[in-house]
């Protein structure tokens, strides 16, 4: 698939995906959203990709919120087909299994806060609600108080706000965004993919279970781990004073 929406870049296993509508404000309309699944899926399942990196073009906004021309026009049940897709969408990126990071490098309002659960939601402005997870997953990020504050009063709000609620993890200059961000994912891809894979799974899913189901998960995971080749590599390095050569079996 040709993208018209998306620069799509690998390089040295690493992934760059660039939402390229710089004049809308990388605004999410409906082949943004078709085309970030296709994204989503070959990140999941191509070999040659370990890691992501999604960012928007230009230098003002990562993602300002979903595409308002596209729902000033849409009825009830193109609105919940819309939700239902991006939805889909952010689910396979959040479930394919290799670490994707965003680089927020401007605004992330809206759906662009919802893909990358870094900033703020001012739907209630424009008199909806958020539909791509916005109500499900900001609270578990940031508590219930702060995801309440923020989606009730759409307050827009900055960089060291985020941080301080522990919306993003990092906070860097503009110009040193991309390269911290890669420098992340490469420190992430020196792992053990495989730990790696299981981690993100453990976290996923344990987050919707009980603590006993969640630590029975993590049991299983780690006995897992014990049968395979990384393991016994990562374990040996450490006793040889040496760097782990992992193999991702
Ligand atoms: N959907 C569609 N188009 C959008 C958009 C969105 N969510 N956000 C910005 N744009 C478009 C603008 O309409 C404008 O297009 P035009 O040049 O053809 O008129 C262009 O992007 C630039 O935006 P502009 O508003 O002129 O930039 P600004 O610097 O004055 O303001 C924002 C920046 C982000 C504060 C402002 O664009 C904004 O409030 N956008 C909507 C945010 C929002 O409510 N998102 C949630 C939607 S669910």
């Amino acid at each position: 698939m040709g993208y018209q929406t998306l620069l799509f870049e690998i390089k040295d296993a690493i992934a760059t995906i660039t939402i390229n509508r710089p004049d809308k404000l990388n605004a999410l309309n409906d082949q943004v959203v078709d085309e970030l699944a296709h994204a989503a899926e070959r990140i999941a399942s191509e070999d040659a990709i370990k890691g992501a990196i999604l960012t928007g073009a230009g230098t003002k906004a990562f993602v300002a919120g979903a595409d308002i021309g596209d729902l000033a026009k849409q009825g009830p049940f193109d609105g919940k087909a819309r939700a239902l897709r991006g939805q889909a969408m952010l689910r396979r990126l959040e479930t394919c299994g290799k670490p994707v990071i965003a680089a927020v490098n401007g605004y992330a309002l809206g759906g662009g806060c919802e893909l990358a659960m870094a900033c703020h939601l001012p739907e209630v402005k424009l008199g909806i609600a958020p539909g791509y997870g916005g109500t499900q997953r900001l609270p578990r990020i940031v508590g219930k108080g702060n995801a309440l504050y923020l989606i009730l009063t759409a307050e827009m709000i900055d960089a060291p706000e985020a941080y301080r609620i522990g919306l993003v993890n990092k906070v860097v200059p503009a110009g040193e965004l991309l390269a911290t961000t890669e420098t992340i994912v490469r420190g992430i891809l020196s792992m053990g993919p495989l730990a790696v894979r299981l981690a993100l799974e453990a976290v996923d899913q344990g987050l919707e279970m009980t603590l006993e189901e969640g630590l029975l998960l993590e049991a299983n995971h780690f006995g897992l781990l014990a049968a395979t080749r990384d393991m016994k590599e990562g374990l040996t390095a450490f006793l040889e004073k040496r760097a782990p050569r992992f193999e991702g079996r």
